[in-house]
């Protein structure tokens, strides 16, 4: 048992779509969540770039006394996770197993479609994974980076949402996939447009979800969780316009966030 606060990091506010499930999930773990707003996005960015940031942001919360890490960004979780747990001593998880794995039990027809940020699907880090659980599944990766701006607007639910769903999925109804994975933070926020999209044949499979799942399996593993039955002890940190951060994040949470602090991340 270990009372000690669990430590997420995204690139600003789309992981807390993940926060949100893990708070759900784990209403007894304290959190300290890092955005790192200042650099956001980070999946249009280099390889080298992603995993600097994402090594500055483990740092940082490292710095807090946590007991273990989870990458809440697809971005960085696909790209820095594989070097991240070979250079830090603490569990580090990140969304692209756990979502992997809960498309291949979705699928009847394996035919899985991917959709993330330019980053994570050049990194093909998705249909990898997909494959190595089952080799026979054909994975088709697009990249759709216009619904991070969409959702930050607001305008999930809007004809431009639609528009741009539209267009961007239109291939992965030509290939008659059953399974979507919503490979980017930002885009269970616009389930419902995608969900109408693609039609009813095609299962949405949400990584956030999935990998509040596997935090808590991970935690009961190794006998990290918390004796805490409920906490409301949430901790969190930006490198920029921690206002902004309050503004928007608080309507993806749906509460409102308090305590928020200013951090300078590029000299972690
Ligand atoms: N959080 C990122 C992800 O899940 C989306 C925003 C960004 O590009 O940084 O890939």
């Amino acid at each position: 048992m270990d009372d000690r606060p669990i430590g997420v990091f995204d690139s600003g506010i789309g992981g807390l779509t993940v926060l949100n499930e893990i708070m759900e999930q784990l209403p007894g773990e304290d959190i300290i969540y890092f955005g790192d707003t200042a650099r956001i996005p980070y999946g249009t960015r280099s390889k080298e770039t992603v995993i600097k940031y994402s090594f500055q942001c483990i740092k940082f919360l490292l710095s807090k006394n946590i007991k273990a890490i989870v990458i809440a960004c697809n971005t960085a979780s696909a790209i820095a996770l594989k070097e991240a747990s070979k250079h830090f001593d603490i569990p580090i998880i990140g969304v692209i197993e756990p979502g992997a794995n809960a498309a291949v039990l979705t699928s009847k027809n394996r035919k899985i479609g991917v959709i993330g940020t330019t980053g994570t699907i050049n990194s093909e880090s998705y249909q990898n994974t997909i494959r190595k659980v089952d080799k026979n599944t054909e994975v088709i990766g697009i990249a759709c980076p216009l619904f991070v701006q969409i959702v930050e607007e607001g305008w999930e639910d809007t004809d431009v949402a639609m528009l741009t769903s539209e267009k961007y999925l239109m291939e992965l109804k030509e290939h008659n996939i059953d399974t979507l994975v919503l490979g980017c933070t930002h885009y269970p926020i616009l389930r419902y447009t995608l969900a109408k999209t693609m039609g009813k044949g095609v299962n949405l499979v949400n990584p956030a979800y999935e990998t509040a799942k596997a935090t808590k399996e991970m935690l009961k593993d190794k006998n990290l969780l918390s004796e805490r039955l409920n906490t409301s002890n949430y901790k969190y940190y930006v490198s920029d316009d921690p206002e902004k951060f309050r503004r928007i994040g608080g309507n993806i949470l749906k509460r409102e966030i308090r305590d928020i602090k200013k951090v300078d991340i590029e000299n972690i």
